[in-house]
């Protein structure tokens, strides 16, 4: 058993490979709801309980980052009521999770053009980022208008101004330098990608941080994910060879 109360033994799971870093690409709730002549915004409300399970599982079995695709810069372009919908739920979720997200020692950040979103979902995330910044049993990064290019976009700026100021000049650049320079400064590369629904793209999400991830991607839609199927997909991740370019011994 970890503190957590999970045994390892149960769910055939090497405690020693658990993946620090898990980014999900949460796709498929339009899907979900049309499967069942529903209004797509009911498929992100089940979503939301899909998010909450999976928030739980994973600091049950002590990953340390959970990076979670939750709204992207083309998402902006979506039907009105579809983007208002969903800006209600993310404050709705925020409100409703920070009691659990302060018990279970988790820390929210986010990562994205958060200046875009609405004053009343700013308004929560600067609460709950402050109110759970001292926690470090895990971090729920959430991905918040998050474009890879924009990420990329905004780097190469503050680079360029450092340089233009005579802090830096071009010889200094290394890949330490640019990755200081992205939202995910702090936090290492993803070890595992997730993406639900089948698509077999990226749609511009952390495009610099995947390069040696482990890219895993389930039919299942979103709403109908499950901590059962997450726990398939850590053990499926756990017998991958990562090989980072070399040979390894044989
Ligand atoms: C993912 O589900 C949630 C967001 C992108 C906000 P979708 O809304 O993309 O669902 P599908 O892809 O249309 O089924
Ligand atoms: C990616 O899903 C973005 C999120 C999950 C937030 P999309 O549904 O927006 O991606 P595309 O349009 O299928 O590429
Ligand atoms: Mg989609």
């Amino acid at each position: 058993m970890n503190s957590n109360g999970l045994s390892f033994d149960d769910i055939n799971l090497d405690p020693a490979k658990i993946p620090s870093h898990v980014a999900i690409i949460m796709d498929g709730n339009g899907r979900w709801a049309k499967k069942r002549l529903m209004n797509r915004i009911k498929g992100h409300e089940k979503g939301a309980d899909t998010v909450r399970a999976i928030v739980r599982c994973c600091r049950k079995l002590g990953i340390k980052i959970l990076t979670l695709y939750a709204f992207s810069t083309e998402n902006w372009l979506r039907p009105k009521a579809e983007v208002t919908a969903l800006m209600g739920l993310l404050k709705r979720f925020l409100d409703s999770e920070e009691k659990e997200l302060l018990e279970k020692n988790i820390r929210l950040n986010t990562i994205g053009q958060t200046q875009r979103l609405p004053q009343n979902v700013r308004t929560v995330l600067t609460r709950v980022k402050a109110s759970t910044q001292d926690n470090d049993g895990m971090l729920l990064n959430l991905a918040l208008s998050y474009g890879g290019r924009s990420e990329i976009v905004e780097m190469v700026r503050k680079i360029g101004t450092r340089v233009a100021d005579g802090e830096l000049t071009p010889k200094d650049i290394t890949e330490e330098t640019i990755v200081d320079h992205l939202y995910t400064r702090d936090m290492a590369d993803p070890d595992l990608l997730i993406r639900t629904s089948g698509e077999m793209r990226l749609s511009n999400f952390l495009l610099w941080q995947i390069a040696y991830s482990e890219f895993l991607v389930t039919d299942t839609l979103w709403p109908d994910f499950s901590e059962t199927e997450f726990i398939s997909i850590i053990t499926q991740f756990q017998n991958r060879e990562r090989r980072f370019g070399r040979v390894l011994e044989t």
